[in-house]
């Protein structure tokens, strides 16, 4: 069945700008064309309608297994098709770790039953042994290192990082940047500075990779000039573009890397300005709600972002460059490391996120199980109002 959604189509050059409509194919999940007037039927029209190529969140924590408690792939999914999103890639820090073909083969399949597509990155392997069987799992888009496995697993973190083309996404910190000496919250931005992520960094440089080595949530602008200078890529998060520490600390706006101090945010967002950062994604990491009311000094880090931060990058980066902006960070990018296609044109795959716009605020978190979250009350400039996923129409608002 051929059908249409039209608005202001918004994808980064050379792709179509402007108002039109994109017309695909519901059955084949194919982008036909992109034409001035609605073919077949009409699923979303407006003047107000923001029509962008399927966002993508490369760094998620759906959790599931025996953290189920804090989110389950279920409820991640649901929290990250009402805040647009069409594809997300999940992290191994479960409960047991993904870091077995046993768990990693358990969590694929868990992940395969949802609306929307996600990938796994699998936890590094107790022996060398198993980093072939488990990269060639479908569905699995890549390793994470965790700062710990560069001590405990090292053979094998070099193994992987030995293997031409794969992904490796990596946490940068070293072990001992998560003492506890640096947890008190009101030195947390010293203690757990940036020179731990420059560490690692160099760290992995010296393994002289041929994987492709990928940066994530870097805090730091000199973190993101290291990683370019040594070839890797690199995202950052929203909650290193959007805050500081506040004072008191407080166990909401807890996160590993933590928060940094001025001009931090700023230089971060200039070299996001500037096409130095290759992505945005969310670090979503829910935590019952409980969990988030403990003491500072020991509750878990981690904000739950997947309903809301698509559209509170929307409102900032529209001001800074319009939505192509978002589409370039949030979409055709990061899908692009991921090995995957997000487009408005003539045969790309039928799987857009449709916003309106509309002024108003973020009241509380529906789908997530977490829901103690620093943005509570905070203004969006657009609601999700229709998810396509291979010409599937998953939400209609
Ligand atoms: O804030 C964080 N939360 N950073 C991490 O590295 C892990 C994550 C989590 O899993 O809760
Ligand atoms: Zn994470």
């Amino acid at each position: 069945m051929r059908a249409s959604v039209c608005g202001l189509l918004a994808s980064p050059p050379p792709g179509p700008r402007g108002r039109g409509c994109v017309v695909y194919d519901t059955a084949r999940g194919v982008v036909e064309e992109v034409t001035e007037e609605p073919r077949g039927e009409l699923v979303a029209a407006g003047e107000d309608l923001l029509v962008l190529p399927g966002l993508v969140d490369m760094h998620v924590h759906l959790r599931g297994l025996q953290l189920s408690y804090k989110e389950d792939e279920r409820s991640g999914c649901r929290a990250a098709l009402r805040g647009g999103l069409t594809l997300v890639a999940d992290m191994p820090n479960t409960s047991p770790p993904a870091s077995t073909p046993e768990v990693v083969a358990e969590k694929l399949r868990r992940l395969r039953s949802l609306r929307l597509e996600a990938l796994l990155y699998a936890g590094v392997p107790p022996s060398e042994g198993l980093v072939d069987d488990i990269a060639s799992m479908p569905g699995v888009a890549g390793f994470k290192i965790y700062p710990r496995d560069l001590v405990e697993r090292h053979r094998v973190v070099e193994r992987i990082l030995s293997k031409p083309g794969l992904l490796v996404v990596v946490h940068p910190e070293l072990p001992e940047a998560e003492k506890s000496e640096y947890e008190d919250p009101s030195s947390r931005a010293a203690g757990r500075g940036c020179h731990w992520e420059a560490a690692a960094v160099e760290y992995i440089a010296s393994l002289s990779p041929e994987a492709r080595v990928h940066i994530t949530h870097a805090s730091c602008s000199s973190t993101v000039t290291l990683a370019k200078r040594y070839g890797f890529t690199v995202d950052v998060a929203p909650h290193h573009l959007l805050y500081t520490p506040p004072r008191g600390g407080g166990c909401l706006y807890k996160v590993n890397p933590p928060l940094r101090l001025p001009p931090e945010p700023q230089l971060l967002l200039k070299q996001l300005l500037d096409g130095q950062v290759d992505a945005i994604a969310s670090d979503h990491a829910p935590h019952a709600p409980g969990e988030k009311e403990g003491d500072p000094l020991t509750c878990p880090p981690g904000i739950a972002w997947l309903e809301a931060w698509p559209r509170l990058l929307l409102c900032l980066l529209d001001r800074l460059g319009g939505p192509q902006l978002l589409a370039s960070l949030a979409s055709t990018r990061p899908a692009a490391l991921l090995s995957r296609r997000r487009c408005l044109d003539p045969g790309c795959p039928a799987t857009f996120t449709v916003y309106q716009r509309a002024w108003t605020r973020f009241d509380a978190v529906r789908e997530s199980k977490a829901r103690r979250v620093p943005y509570l009350g905070a203004r969006l400039c657009a609601e999700t109002r229709l998810v396509v996923v291979d010409g599937k129409h998953l939400m209609l608002g």
